[in-house]
């Protein structure tokens, strides 16, 4: 008989126990019960597919399903008590249960091993972070549809390089990133439908001689299918990696609209005014309202694309099946999934509260000669001069208007006829910003007629 200080669950051939330090960098235990629930219904389902061909009896079975809701209600009202000498929440739950049913609970690991087993607690756990970021990211999309709607034909400048471009409409800046995060929904969905096979009854890495019923565990568990390779099974973690990289682009968009609203909520800009509910003041300064929730937002990307890196650099060398590197799978995704509902319940709030100022866009909007486009195109298409040409003419006339201080539509015909002399009066119709954004009507353009099309659009999407 082993030592009775050497692991219960595993502990056959040891003589002695771990030492502290061992037991310390070996424990998964600390963060891996967020799989808590995860691992009992993985069990149950096990269980219930053992009874059902006949590898262990019925009674063993209603033993084992009665002794997991006991564990489980342990666990959720806080009076479970975690050992980190039963490394992680797989044995923490058997032992538990053992302590609780006694013999049948050692019946519940047969064809099964804590390789498949964990990979199937953290796909199931990764799935209900897709569906979360799902959900999260519809609801930004609508507050994002209702700032577009309310403001898709207020004008405001679109930017280059952050310098003044051309003007474009609010509502057509919120729909960019309708796209964007509609991309991202994209990719969530299609991580979830390629992650949604299950790997129990994979076992170790080579399947097992009991004959059990993968099909029954993958159905009960919502899975499309058993997992078709068990060496595959037990050490893929492809679901983690798309779950991080589709995150890690979500927060990068996430980041750069963060970081328009820093600039947006600024004295200098007044774009926007934030919610109090979404800003924090200052301890020194009583004017201050800064954009926290935008900063905060910003910087998550940080940490989850670290945990993106993190996760690849784990795998990356990996021999087939599993080795225990892949317990460093997840405190990153963990961190990275809490981090990315968070941001994006932050920007969803901070889009429903905020207002625009439509007053300061339009301002901005027809300031930086941000119709010298229009100018441009005018005289191709009512003097028809060579767009290069024309773009010349344009540039001469404003480094005259900058030259007097004024912008375009203040110079005068005559400051226009010293320049080209077929300038005709008509010229100041195209410079003012609303014409600019009505006459850009292309397909997928500024106009508000296309904006309305294209929220229209999501709207169908979403219904
Ligand atoms: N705690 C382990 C993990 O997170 C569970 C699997 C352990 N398997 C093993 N053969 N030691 O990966």
């Amino acid at each position: 008989m082993a030592d009775k200080t050497s692991n219960q669950m595993w502990g056959g051939r040891f003589a002695a126990g771990p030492d502290a330090i061992m037991e310390a960098i070996n424990a998964s235990i600390g963060y891996d019960q967020r799989m808590a629930a995860q691992d009992i219904a993985g069990s149950r389902a096990h269980a219930a597919m053992l009874a059902a061909t006949g590898v262990i009896s019925d009674s063993d079975a209603e033993a084992i399903r009665e002794g997991l809701l006991t564990v489980l209600s342990e666990i959720e009202s806080g009076t479970f008590r975690f050992s980190t000498a039963l490394e992680d929440i797989h044995m923490n739950v058997e032992a538990r249960l053992k302590e609780i049913i006694g013999e049948p609970a050692g019946r519940l690991h047969t064809g099964r091993s804590r390789n498949d087993q964990v990979a199937t607690d953290f796909k199931l756990w990764v799935r209900d972070q897709l569906d979360a970021a799902e959900t999260g990211l519809l609801a930004l999309i609508r507050a994002l549809l209702g700032q577009a709607e309310a403001g898709a034909d207020w004008v405001m400048p679109g930017f280059t390089h952050l310098q003044t471009a051309q003007p474009v409409t609010w509502g057509h800046h919120m729909m960019a990133y309708v796209e964007m995060f509609g991309r991202d929904l994209g990719r969530v969905r299609d991580a979830r439908a390629r992650m949604n096979e299950c790997p129990l009854g994979a076992a170790a890495l080579a399947g097992t001689s009991f004959p059990i019923d993968r099909e029954m565990t993958a159905s009960a568990l919502g899975f499309d299918r058993p997992a078709a390779n068990s060496l595959d099974a037990v050490s893929d973690r492809d679901f983690a990696l798309e779950f991080l990289g589709a995150a890690s682009i979500c927060a990068m968009h996430l980041s750069r609209f963060a970081e328009e609203l820093v600039i947006w909520s600024s004295a200098q800009f007044r774009f926007v005014t934030l919610s109090d509910r979404f800003s924090t003041g200052s301890s020194i300064m009583p004017q201050k309202k800064n954009p926290d929730a935008a900063e905060l937002i910003r910087a998550k990307v940080g940490r989850i694309f670290g945990a993106n890196t993190a996760l690849m650099m784990v795998m990356k060398g990996l021999p087939l099946a599993y080795s225990k590197d892949m317990q460093e799978d997840k405190e990153q995704v963990f961190d990275a999934a809490d981090s990315l509902m968070l941001a994006l319940a932050a920007m969803e709030g901070m889009v429903r509260d905020m207002s625009a100022n439509r007053t300061s866009l339009a301002a901005a909007a027809g300031s930086g000669f941000s119709t010298a486009t229009d100018l441009a195109d005018w005289l191709v298409r009512v003097l028809n001069l060579p767009f290069r040409d024309a773009h010349h003419v344009t540039g001469t006339l404003v480094a005259l208007a900058e030259r007097k201080g004024c912008d375009l539509p203040d110079l005068t015909l005559a400051d226009m006829q010293s320049v080209h002399d077929a300038i005709t009066a008509d010229v100041f119709d195209v410079l003012g910003v609303d014409n600019s954004v009505n006459s850009r009507t292309s397909y997928g353009g500024t106009a508000p007629a296309q904006v309305r099309a294209q929220i229209a659009a999501w709207q169908d999407r979403l219904r």
